[in-house]
């Protein structure tokens, strides 16, 4: 079979490097940047790479496999694709380049509510086998009905978000007038001019729009009307009394996503959830958060057996992949490294990256000489003196 890998892009820097050269700047920024003065953004992949694995080159060793195991289902590898918002407006059609690449290689892609493509249509792509990131809806009609679609797409699993009680401070954002439809500014269409690929792919896949919010939004927002919009029919406070009615109405799996505290940790065991994310948003909510990992290390060993511990924000390669999930993670999830696949190579970027990352993570499995994911705490260093 031909491969699936580029060999000019060989890893997730390669690709971000690549996408920014493709991508207008300020898509591009919305993408690439944490919030505030990038502090918790630098922090995730800086503290992951400082786990460190040990190999056990003299065991008895046949062969690793990379299949894994949550939730009930099995994968072929740790990893799967975190919900993003507004995909579209990043690389046209991307969230069905990854989906499709998602469910080709058997890995879970999360269907962001506030993207560019709806439910119905990610679970045509992927057979009824994407995961649904809910943010909380005000009025209780548009939550059950949203949840009634989820339900009838067939989705196994639905990924209440929990860390975004108010929208995160994102300088190149303000500055950029972020906008869906983008705002046709001097400056805006001076960025997209120089990168023609994307405006002709813009042309042709048409404007982005929040697919899944359809029936309940106004149209045309720009960032401080989708704020507002955002404010007024979606909470993202919850609370037991709010989780108490999804957890009544959805009989599949239910996750929380953007768990920080053992404290959450043990209210969502409580409220009857199946896992939790471990997940600051990859950087871009509260600027003063410690590391996801940091976060795991504390959550993992003390819950771990209780709930399904996944983890996501910071990871950008097979290693980093190995480094979570020997620090406890059941799986791993990343938002950017797709996106910057997706902005790089378009309609083949998504595969692209999944294989990429597998071969990684796979060459990490046998250089460790560990045959099976789960064994991977074996190989962690302890660090502590
Ligand atoms: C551009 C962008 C948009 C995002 N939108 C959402 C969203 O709509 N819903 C959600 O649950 N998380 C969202 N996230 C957070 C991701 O799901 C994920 O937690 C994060 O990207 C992980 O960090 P990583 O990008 O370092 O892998 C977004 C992240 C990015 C970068």
């Amino acid at each position: 079979m031909k491969s699936e890998i580029n060999s000019e892009y060989p890893s997730v820097e390669a690709l971000r490097e690549k996408a920014k050269k493709r991508v207008p700047s300020f898509a591009f920024e919305y993408l690439d940047g944490g919030c505030n003065e990038d502090v918790n953004i630098i922090r995730n992949t800086a503290e992951i790479r400082d786990v460190q694995l040990q190999p056990r080159y003299l065991r008895n060793y046949k062969e690793s496999s990379t299949k894994t195991k949550v939730l009930g289902m099995e994968f072929d590898a740790p990893f799967g694709i975190s919900p993003v918002g507004l995909q579209g407006l990043m690389w046209p059609n991307s969230p069905e380049i990854l989906a499709k690449a998602a469910h080709k290689h058997n890995v879970p892609f999360i269907l962001s509510t506030v993207t560019t493509m709806n439910i119905e249509r990610a679970s045509e792509l992927t057979e009824g086998n994407a995961w649904f990131q809910l943010y909380n809806p005000v009025e209780d009609e548009v939550r059950n009905d949203i949840l009634d679609r989820a339900h009838h797409a067939g989705c196994p699993v639905l990924v209440l978000l929990c860390d975004v009680p108010t929208f995160g401070y994102r300088p190149r954002d303000i500055r950029n007038g972020l906008a869906l439809p983008p705002k046709m500014s001097a400056r805006n269409i001076m960025q997209i001019l120089g990168k023609p690929t994307w405006a002709f792919n813009t042309l042709k896949y048409g404007q982005p729009t929040f697919e899944t919010l359809k029936p309940y939004t106004p149209e045309g927002l720009n960032l401080k009307q989708l704020g507002k919009f955002m404010d007024k029919t979606f909470s993202g406070k919850l609370n037991a009394d709010r989780i108490k009615p999804i957890r009544d109405q959805w009989k599949g799996k239910l996750v929380l996503k953007g768990v920080a505290s053992e404290q959450d940790t043990e209210d969502a065991i409580k409220m009857g959830f199946d896992g939790i994310i471990v997940s600051n948003h990859g950087g871009r909510q509260l600027d003063a958060a410690q590391s996801t990992i940091a976060s795991l290390q504390e959550i993992a060993p003390k819950y771990g057996d209780k709930i399904e511990v996944m983890i996501d924000s910071g990871l950008r390669s097979g290693p980093d992949i190995a480094r979570a999930m020997a620090s406890g993670a059941k799986f791993t999830f990343m938002g950017r490294s797709f996106m910057y696949g997706a902005g790089a190579l378009g309609n083949k970027g998504g595969n692209h990256t999944i294989a990429m990352l597998k071969m990684q993570f796979k060459q990490v499995m046998d250089q460790l000489c560990c045959e099976r994911v789960e064994d991977l705490p074996l190989h962690l260093v302890n660090n502590q003196p």
